[in-house]
């Protein structure tokens, strides 16, 4: 079999080069090695995450919530079971939705291992063991990315466990221990902590997410606290083990005091490392820097004339969103045209409640630049929609450039942040100044006049409701 383009890897990345190929003319395959074409995103990230934590949410409400807007129920019980198996069928509506667009696009589906034979040719070892042989002019490598487990946490897939477990667990933790507060930690806790799991968090850093701008853990943190969530910053863990049903934590404090946290379930998420295991980059020459494979900045090709690579496997945020853009930016450079990522503007998200995003630069990398700038903040108790709804946590964050007024980063925790960052980013890309902002008319009452009103405190501090 002959094609023009291979892709290896079914996620974000992958599918979406592909379909971008094809669209250019191109004669492609794709291979995966899972049954399921998606990748983690849509299998064990993503999709499944967001559907966990609406149904946990959904519950929460309904415990917490209802009553204030004069509803009255009796106790609801969460049957997590449900939530799974609701869960496994929105993920398996978007897995035919892929299937589709395959056979809608003429890509063709291999499924099975793949590795490389040499730069042109690529093997693929289905489930039963058969093997065949596919060759190409050109291969994307989009093999994306595994959790990172360290061998001292001793995974066991049943109590000491990753974000995949998590997504499938078959009972709601009495204490779930989540080793790292970053955004999959703050992410399935919540969602465990809402159906009414202890929640501990131990961390490394100083904060919950502590790569975004320090605001956002720090209101976060308020937030997942009244979960009744409790936390261990400045924590290392040494040890994880699991006798039975109970799985113990050991660790230790900045102070060098000893912890011990003992919970029947630990969830590890201290990161994710690129995933090259059976690629057999080596037959290639393809070069890889501490696990990920190197490309240019320009092409996002490998050393390799003919291979590039994209998604959680490159430099750069593991996202879904940067995984799609480097596949419809190298499907296009493939086939000759000269497109363009803006890396400083891939917004972040972090969907718990209230939502956390953000876009730019944070107040840390400003002052650590010396770049003059300005701050506006607004919070979201002082919005009319915010009040009315009953979602008053949180603020957003202007920052503007203190003697252009440009729009530098914005940093938005609350209520619908996630769809919110899309006017901010849509700002940035067309370098608009805080006062750009300040001046567009926002319906009122809605949550996006909080960012018009931090862009007001942003320029000359003329917030009108603040
Ligand atoms: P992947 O999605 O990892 O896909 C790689 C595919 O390649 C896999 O299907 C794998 O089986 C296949 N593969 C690997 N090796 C081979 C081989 N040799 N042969 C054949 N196939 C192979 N990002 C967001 O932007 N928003 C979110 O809300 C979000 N939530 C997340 C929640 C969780 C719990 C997790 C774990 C991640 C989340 N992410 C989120 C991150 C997101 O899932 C990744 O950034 C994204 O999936 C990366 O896409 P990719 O195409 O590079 O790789
Ligand atoms: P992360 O990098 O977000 O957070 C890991 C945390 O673990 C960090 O805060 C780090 O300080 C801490 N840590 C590291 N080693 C530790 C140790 N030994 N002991 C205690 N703490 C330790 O990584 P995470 O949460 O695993 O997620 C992986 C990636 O998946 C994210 O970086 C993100 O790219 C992606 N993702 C994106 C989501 C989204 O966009 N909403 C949701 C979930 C995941």
């Amino acid at each position: 079999m002959q094609y023009d383009v291979v892709v290896i890897g079914s996620g974000p990345g992958g599918y979406v080069a592909a379909i971008r190929s094809a669209q250019l003319g191109k004669k492609v395959a794709i291979i995966e090695k899972y049954s399921v074409l998606g990748g983690t995103c849509l299998n064990v990230g993503c999709i499944p995450s967001k559907a966990l934590l609406d149904s946990s949410e959904h519950f929460y409400n309904a415990a917490h919530h209802f009553a204030d807007h004069g509803i009255e129920i009796p106790a609801p019980v969460a049957n997590l079971g449900k939530m799974i198996g609701r869960k496994n069928g929105v993920v398996e509506k978007m897995n035919a939705g892929i299937n589709f667009l395959m056979k809608k696009n003429k890509i063709t589906v291999h499924n099975g291992l793949g590795s490389f034979v040499d730069k042109n040719t690529i093997k693929v070892t289905k489930t039963d063991g058969s093997e065949e042989t596919i060759t190409t002019q050109q291969v994307i490598i989009a093999t994306g990315s595994k959790p990172t487990i360290l061998p001292f946490m001793n995974y066991d897939k049943k109590r000491i466990i990753t974000s995949t477990e998590a997504l499938s667990l078959t009972e709601i933790p009495k204490h779930l221990i989540v080793i790292g507060a970053g955004v999959i930690g703050a992410e399935l806790g919540s969602v465990y902590a809402r159906l009414g799991a202890k929640v501990s968090f131990v961390e490394f850093a100083d904060s919950m997410i502590p790569t975004m701008d320090k605001t956002m853990g720090k209101e976060l943190q308020k937030s997942v606290k009244k979960l009744g969530a409790d936390f261990f910053f400045n924590t290392k863990v040494t040890k994880i083990e699991n006798s039975g049903e109970e799985v113990t934590v050991t660790a230790e404090a900045a102070d060098g005091k000893p912890v011990e946290i003992k919970g029947d379930y630990c969830l590890v998420c201290i990161g994710r490392r690129a995933y090259t295991d059976g690629l057999n980059l080596e037959a290639v020459g393809v070069a890889t820097d501490r696990g990920k494979v190197v490309v240019d900045e320009h092409t996002l090709e490998t050393n390799v004339k003919g291979i590039y690579a994209i998604g959680d496997v490159v430099r750069g945020a593991m996202l879904a969103h940067k995984a799609e853009e480097e596949g419809v930016f190298v499907a296009e450079v493939m086939a000759g045209q000269k497109p363009h990522i803006n890396y400083n503007l891939i917004p972040g998200v972090v969907y718990t409640w209230p939502e956390v995003a953000s876009v730019g630069a944070t107040e840390e990398e400003l002052k650590a630049k010396g770049v003059a700038y300005k701050a506006g903040s607004f919070p979201f108790k002082a919005l009319g929609r915010a009040t009315a709804s009953g979602d008053t946590d949180g603020l957003v964050k202007v920052l503007a450039d203190t003697a252009t007024d440009e729009i530098l980063g914005v940093h938005i925790i609350g209520a619908r942040a996630a769809d919110m960052i899309a006017e901010a980013v849509t700002a940035m890309e067309f370098r608009a100044s805080a006062e750009d902002i300040a001046r567009i008319s926002h319906a009122h009452p809605t949550y996006m006049e909080a960012l018009k009103e931090a862009a007001l405190a942003a320029t000359a501090n003329r917030a009108i409701h603040s």
